[in-house]
């Protein structure tokens, strides 16, 4: 089987298509990390994917440019790299239906926090202050919904009462970097897919998204 080809799509520190790209290397990941494009000219994550010799593209919006317009450029960059999958990975813009459609089924998002709750921004306050017990965050595939596609995996973690915006932060990041790349390696060994409906893994519909819980 050959390695899957990803696009990482990002807008900041890249944390995650680092840890992406060293679960490729170190062969956790059958794949290949051989695009990185942000749509921010100061995202960290493109120095870090030159550093590491991984082609990396600016595609920044014009002055007024319509989202069906940058999309399309988006996605000729992205098709220009001959990709099989495309990784969202802390990409903050909003994706007209157009690009959700073109890439159907090989579009992946990870939003920190348990879906279906807490969509959208701020999570990690948002949880605080609603005195939840579990947090963690969650890969899916990604559909014209926000944060509301095919649910694949959830890592969680239990709250501790020291736990402030920050130590959540840190810590549903380091989830991230372990979830992602477990995520990718079910698509890039064809055991994943998106259906209509859902998500299928080895034939069976998934019903609930896969669970890992971690204690750090
Ligand atoms: C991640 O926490 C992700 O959940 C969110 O944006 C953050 C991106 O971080 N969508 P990084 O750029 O991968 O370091």
């Amino acid at each position: 089987m050959s390695r899957a080809r990803l696009a990482v799509i990002i807008s900041g520190a890249g944390s995650n298509m680092l840890a992406i790209d060293d679960a490729c290397r170190q062969g956790a990941l059958h794949a290949d990390v051989v695009c990185v494009i942000s749509n921010r000219a100061d995202a960290a994550g493109l120095a870090h994917a030159a550093a590491r010799g991984i082609p990396n593209y600016l595609v920044a919006p014009t002055a007024g440019e319509l989202r069906e317009s940058y999309d399309e450029r988006l996605a000729a960059a992205i098709q220009a790299a001959t990709v099989d999958y495309v990784v969202l990975a802390g990409y903050m813009r909003i994706l007209s239906h157009d690009f959700v459609r073109e890439f159907a089924g090989r579009l992946l998002n990870i939003h920190p926090s348990l879906l279906p709750a807490y969509k959208g921004l701020h999570t990690h306050r948002r949880v605080i202050e609603a005195g939840e017990t579990q947090h963690g965050a969650t890969v899916h595939f990604v559909t014209a919904e926000l944060d509301g596609g095919p649910r694949i995996l959830r890592g969680v973690l239990t709250l501790s009462p020291t736990d402030d915006e920050e130590s959540l932060q840190r810590r549903v990041q380091r989830i991230e970097h372990v979830i992602y790349p477990e995520a990718l390696e079910l698509l890039a060994r064809g055991r994943l897919r998106q259906l209509d409906t859902g998500a299928e893994l080895d034939g069976q519909t998934l019903v609930e998204p896969l669970e890992r819980r971690f204690d750090f």
